[in-house]
């Protein structure tokens, strides 16, 4: 293996270095990258440089096949499938002009689709002197530290995911017609089978689902308050401080995440961020 694994600072994750993503990985070094990718749910290669959108984009291709990204409005105007992301964005096709934190409060990628994506990964281009950390929750961990009883309660229970949950946390950008169309909602597991690890992890967002089935509306968000305490809790969660050069890749699979906006919001944070198309999730 011609690179080194450290772990890093928190229960879970791992950081790479002595790895080049311009360079093209061997057979042998892009299943091993992949092994410590699905093991440590979070992977930061350290290090890197991928300003360069088009450098970025072909190291994404290596990790996994990019996935278009669904509302266009902070599409990269070269690539499809990079976002741009900042903390001066606002939401540009409403009259809004307060910025936003996207990605503000805990969810995982597009669950609203069918076929979610399997990782996102984001490049740092600026990042403030300190915080703006990106944070995540192993839902392997959330799901192993369930009681038997809320184990049984959720085998085969499945929830519906749309866009937008009325009980939300935040807003989410504006979408046009022809982007409704590919991202209505969907029914997920509350808890899927990892297709690589055949791990079991708890699988939910509460910035979309709307309904669980079998119970009536309000029962199935008194039922997810109580999953969303149990799995918000610091014994499952690690806090990435960025670097400069930092790529995080991360298994949607099997976490949640979430920006965080206590830093000095004059200093320019400016990120690239890419998802790799996954599968549709198996019930566990
Ligand atoms: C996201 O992908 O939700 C954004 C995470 C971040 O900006 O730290």
């Amino acid at each position: 293996m011609n690179f080194q694994v450290e772990k890093l600072d928190g229960p879970f994750g791992a950081a790479i270095t002595g790895l080049d993503l311009r360079e093209p990985m061997d057979e042998q070094t892009h299943a091993a990258v992949n092994k410590v990718f699905v093991d440590n749910v979070v992977l930061c290669f350290r290090d890197q440089h991928l300003e360069e959108p088009k450098d970025f984009f072909e190291a994404g291709k290596q990790l996994g096949e990019p996935m278009k990204q669904v509302v266009a409005t902070y599409r990269h105007p070269e690539f499809d499938d990079i976002e741009v992301l900042t903390n001066r964005q606002t939401d540009e096709r409403t009259n809004n002009t307060k910025p936003m934190t996207r990605g503000g409060t805990w969810h995982t990628d597009h669950s609203n689709m069918e076929q979610p994506p399997k990782a996102t990964m984001l490049y740092a281009i600026a990042i403030p002197d300190t915080g703006g950390d990106t944070q995540f929750i192993n839902m392997y961990m959330a799901y192993d530290a369930l009681s038997d009883d809320m184990k049984k309660q959720l085998e085969g229970k499945r929830a519906f995911h749309s866009y937008l949950s009325s009980r939300a946390p935040r807003k989410l950008l504006e979408r046009t017609e022809e982007e409704k169309a590919v991202s209505d909602g969907t029914w997920q597991p509350l808890v899927r089978l990892h297709p690589e690890t055949n791990r079991k992890s708890l699988y939910f967002n509460q910035m979309r689902i709307e309904h669980v089935d079998g119970m009536e509306h309000e029962e199935g968000f008194a039922f997810m308050d109580k999953l969303y305490a149990h799995t918000y809790n610091p014994e499952f969660q690690y806090s990435h401080q960025w670097r400069l050069g930092d790529v995080l890749i991360w298994d949607d699979r099997a976490s949640l995440h979430q920006a965080t906006s206590n830093y000095d919001q004059s200093q320019l944070r400016y990120m690239h961020r890419m998802m790799l198309i996954g599968e549709k999730p198996v019930l566990a």
